[in-house]
């Protein structure tokens, strides 16, 4: 190096610093940039060898490269380190570019499974009678006669029999074949024979009667209702179902009306309708002038406490009965009720309900 340097000559000086510049700017990357610092600066660098020729020279022209060389290391040093601190910038945003957590993401993958409607309203309405004091019970699928029929004020030929569909096993139990209940009334009979007053319970579950067309399928599901208390009576029965159906179908004026009918397991008995319109094939819940039946009750029959051992003078109260899937039909707008059982995962990823959006009077029902 030190040749070009012996006459002092600046204009080297000065195409030295250019080309250094030059290089500190290309350095691409911080291993690039310490090549050229080792080049320029390091032990066996450009500037430091020409610096080692300094002693060979004369005093002024030592003077005069003295200067400018030291001018030309501040200047390189200056350089590198300005260009150091550009590269570790870069490099950082590119981290934090790659590596970074997008907090926009969800921080569940939105779960692929769907809740099946009539999980969603059983759910529902489970939340809406337990804020009413009510707890669940559950009986079997498989009933014998006397839980579903005789126990019921239903007794052997009586006509209420036909009307109920039923599909009978070839099994039997006290010389009575079993059945697929054909209601959930069953689950009255058993709470109360094995536990003692009051109760308040609802129960939902499967049942199955030998029908099927749009609003009819073999198995189906009911909710049943009972209350038993010493002075529960009618009004009682009345508040508490316009409770459940205004909380239910989210409509505060519901109209309601209360149509005698007959049921042999309670005595007096009603079949309840809620206001609706029909316009075309639309249907829309609390408008309009017509009228839509969701359920039967009445006050339980004096035969039916005295049959599972309870004193009908000392204790009385209501029951009722009602279509699951009717009423998450009406709710959600659902217009074959045969497709709730096709098992048909689109139908299933349109009208299901998001796995982690459980019912609650708080949270709301349905979201
Ligand atoms: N079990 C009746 C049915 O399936 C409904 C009902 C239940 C009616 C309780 C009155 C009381 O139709």
């Amino acid at each position: 190096m030190a040749p070009f340097f012996v006459g002092g000559n600046m204009q080297d000086i000065d195409k030295l610093g250019d080309e250094l510049q030059a290089a500190v700017e290309a350095a691409g990357s911080l291993d690039d940039l310490e090549a050229v610092r080792v080049s320029a600066l390091g032990r066996k660098g450009e500037i430091t060898s020409l610096m080692k020729g300094l002693g060979a020279m004369d005093e002024e022209a030592r003077r005069s490269a003295g200067t400018a060389l030291n001018a030309l290391k501040d200047d390189i040093a200056a350089a590198i380190d300005a260009r150091r601190g550009t590269l570790q910038n870069a490099a950082l945003t590119e981290q934090l570019e790659t590596e970074g957590i997008d907090i926009t993401l969800p921080a569940r993958a939105e779960a692929r499974g769907r809740i099946h409607p009539v999980t969603q309203v059983i759910d529902e309405v489970v939340a809406i009678f337990a804020d009413m004091g009510f707890s669940v019970a559950e009986g079997p699928d498989i009933e014998d006669d006397f839980h579903n029929f005789t126990a019921l004020n239903i007794p052997p030929e009586h006509p209420a029999r036909q009307m109920h569909d039923t599909f009978y096993l070839e099994a039997e139990r006290d010389g009575a074949p079993l059945v697929l209940r054909t209601h959930t009334s069953p689950v009255q009979i058993r709470h109360m024979q094995s536990t003692s007053p009051p109760y308040r319970i609802i129960a939902p579950g499967r049942t199955f009667r030998c029908d099927s067309d749009m609003t009819h399928t073999p198995m189906f599901h009911q909710v049943e209702g009972l209350a038993i208390g010493h002075d529960i009576h009618m009004g009682h029965l009345k508040g508490c179902l316009e409770e459940f159906a205004r909380v239910f179908f989210e409509v505060d004026n519901l109209r309601m009306r209360f149509r005698p009918s007959h049921f042999p397991f309670t005595e007096p008995s009603a079949e309840v309708d809620i206001g609706c319109s029909r316009e075309g094939r639309e249907l829309k819940i609390g408008e309009g002038n017509d009228w839509l039946e969701i359920l039967g009750c009445g006050m339980v029959h004096p035969n039916v406490l005295e049959n599972v051992g309870l004193d009908p003078d000392e204790w009385q109260g209501f029951a009722f009965g009602m279509g699951i899937d009717r009423i998450a039909m009406l709710k959600y707008g659902i217009p074959d009720l045969r497709a709730f059982f096709d098992s048909d995962l689109r139908w299933l990823r349109h009208y299901g309900f998001a796995a982690f959006d459980v019912p609650t009077l708080a949270g709301g029902l349905a979201r």
